[in-house]
Formats: structure tokens, sequence, C-alpha cells
């Protein structure tokens, strides 16, 4: 695909806005840290890993902001920056991840000038996002070695390019079994209310030339008893230690149709989503949105003013219900509390 979804140019962080894919194509230029904080808060940038990457890189930019002569007013102003970061979207566990980064690359670069150390922050920035690409191949090698030619795969909600630095999580699996000479077929669930389904996954599988078909989320079940699909694969924002899996609102729903139609259930994500510090699922901060998404379809408001409305962004998925957890050091399976200890 020949966009890229984030990037560090001339100081700047450039993002694709995906409020508006697929009708525009248009890009935002982020000239400082308060405006990433922005970009992710009102999901110009949204998924798990790029919004490690846009928060490790609004890091940076705040670092090149500050005008501290000394090392120890110049952390205090980036723990600033840091918090400001982290208060924008609670869920995925990937922005604490990208901000705790730069702050351990900072406590090695206390021998240095501050215009030395500002230079070091922007490096690391830009090396997390280059990472991010080379995990995600590494995880899709492994991942697409549970597809066979001629598969079904259903996803849900967007964990593609879009919602990477590049290649992606879930849909990163379905592009490295292409690679590998495999055919594979993808229906994509629309993803209410953000419809990052409908608007982003099928933009970018249409884009890389996958066959794909759109469905609304409450047909999956009609579908699958149709014997339609071979494998759901989903990426997740947060997977506790015990591998129970916060991702986008419905993947519960899906992993509880899966196991009744004897689908296998996989979630592709980076060791940067798990979050060993988070015993359960039941601990894992669901994000709550506004009203409107529920009540608006596409900014068109359907429902009656006045209405009572729940707009969680995430659910959890128990870990009984996950066939496998696809990660870039290879697949794990239960028992999880056993297997995603031994990868750390
Ligand atoms: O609210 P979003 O669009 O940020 O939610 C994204 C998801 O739930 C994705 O499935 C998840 O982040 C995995 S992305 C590789």
């Amino acid at each position: 695909m020949n966009v890229k979804t984030i990037e560090w140019r001339d100081d700047k962080v450039v993002m694709i806005d995906q409020r508006v894919l697929p009708i525009e194509e248009v890009y935002v230029e982020c000239e400082d840290y308060k405006q990433v904080a922005d970009a992710i808060k009102t999901m110009v940038i949204r998924g798990a890993p790029a919004i490690g990457v846009a928060a490790a890189m609004g890091v940076a930019q705040g670092a090149l902001g500050i005008d501290s002569k000394d090392f120890a007013t110049f952390e205090q102003k980036l723990n600033h920056v840091c918090e400001v970061l982290l208060a924008t979207r609670p869920t995925a566990v990937n922005l604490r991840w990208g901000v705790e980064r730069m702050k351990h690359k900072l406590a090695t670069l206390k021998n240095l000038s501050i215009s030395e150390i500002k230079q070091e922050l922007k490096k690391e920035a830009i090396t997390i996002m280059e990472e991010d690409i080379a995990i995600n191949r590494q995880m899709g090698d492994f991942g697409q070695t549970l597809l066979n030619s001629g598969d079904t795969v259903l996803t849900h909600c967007n964990a593609g390019a879009l919602a990477t630095a590049g290649w992606g999580t879930a849909l990163g699996v379905i592009y490295s079994a292409k690679a590998a000479g495999k055919t594979i077929e993808v229906y994509a669930d629309e993803t209410r209310p953000f419809l990052q389904g409908a608007r982003l996954t099928a933009w970018e599988l249409m884009k890389n030339n996958i066959h794909t078909t759109l469905i609304t989320d409450n047909m999956a079940a009609s579908i699958m008893r149709q014997k339609k699909i071979k494998a759901v694969i989903v990426g997740a924002d947060r997977i506790a230690a015990n591998g129970d899996v916060a991702n986008k609102i419905g993947t519960y729903g899906v992993a509880i149709l899966a196991k009744e139609h004897d689908i296998p259930f996989y979630v592709a994500a980076p060791l940067s989503t798990i979050d060993i510090r988070c015993p359960t699922g039941d601990q894992i901060p669901i994000e709550e949105r506004s009203a409107e998404e529920v009540t608006n379809f596409y900014r068109q408001r359907v429902a009656p003013d006045g209405i009572h409305v729940r707009n969680p962004a995430f659910d959890v998925t128990p870990n009984s219900l996950v066939t496998a957890i696809i990660t870039e050091k290879g697949i794990i399976k239960a028992p999880y509390l056993e297997t995603i200890k031994k990868l750390f």
C-alpha cells in the first residue's frame, strides 16, 4: 500500500486523517505535541500500535520545544508532555508503552547536552516507527502458517497498515499469506459505531487487491453458520497477563460466535500490546466515547433526542475463547498465564 499512516517529516508528525477515509485522502501535519495529543484523542490516528508510535513522536516533538538548559528542568517539562499524551485514550496500552520507552531512553542520555538529547529522542521515535513495521512483518510470517490457500477470514475493526506504522497485525497476517502465494478472502465487519471496518479495512484490503466482502456486524453469525469462515483474526488494544483480550467493541461477540461454529479465533498483537502488569481483563480501562457516535450514522442523526446512550469503545474477550495469540516472537496458546510469562 502506497500510503503512510504516520511519518516524521521536517520535525512535523504527519498522519493520514483516518476520520475522513475513504471519502477523502488528506494528511494532518502536527507541529507540536499538543497537536499530536489532539490527533490521538480525535482519532485522526487510531489503532493501538499506531497510537504508540504517535505518542513516542509526540514526546520527541515535545522535547524539541523545551528551551531549558539543565537536565532536571528539561526532564520535568518532558514529564508534563508525557502526561498530556497519556491522557488522550485509556485502553490501548501501546500508548503508555511508547511514552515509557521514550522516558527510558531519556534516562540513558543524562550525560549529553540538551541539544544532543533532543536529537537522540527524535532518533528513538523514528526507530520505534521502523521497528513496528518489522515486528508486524514477523507476526505476519508466523501468523500466515495458520492459513491455507483458499481460506476465508473474518476480521473486526481495522488492525491493518492504518492501525500501525505499516503492514498491520491481523491484516498483516493476510498480507503475509498473500506474499507466501496463498489466496485468502476476507469478510470485514463494518464495526459500528466508528465504522473502522467499512471505512478503513475495506479500503486498505481493496488497495492491496485482497478479495473482500463487507458485512454489517449483525451478519457475522449467519455467515459463519453458512460455513463461509475458516478463521477469525483480530488485533488487540491490550492483552492482560492471563490472555484476556481488549479489542474493539463487538470482538467479544465475534469470539462467542466463532466458538459456537467451531471456528478458530486468533488475536495478532505485538508484545507492546501485552500488559503484564494487568492481571486480567477486569482491570483494563475501557474508553467510553461520545453519545453522538451512536445516535448518528456517519454524522446523520438517526435516534430521537434525549435517548440514553452507552458507547464503550472496547470489550474484553476472555482467554478461554482465544485459540492462539500471534506475536513477533511466535504463536502462543493456553495456558496463557504461563505462555505469556515466557515471552517476557
Ligand atoms: O478505536 P480504535 O480504532 O483505535 O480501535 C482499534 C482497535 O480496536 C484495533 O482492533 C486494535 O487497536 C488493534 S490495531 C492493530
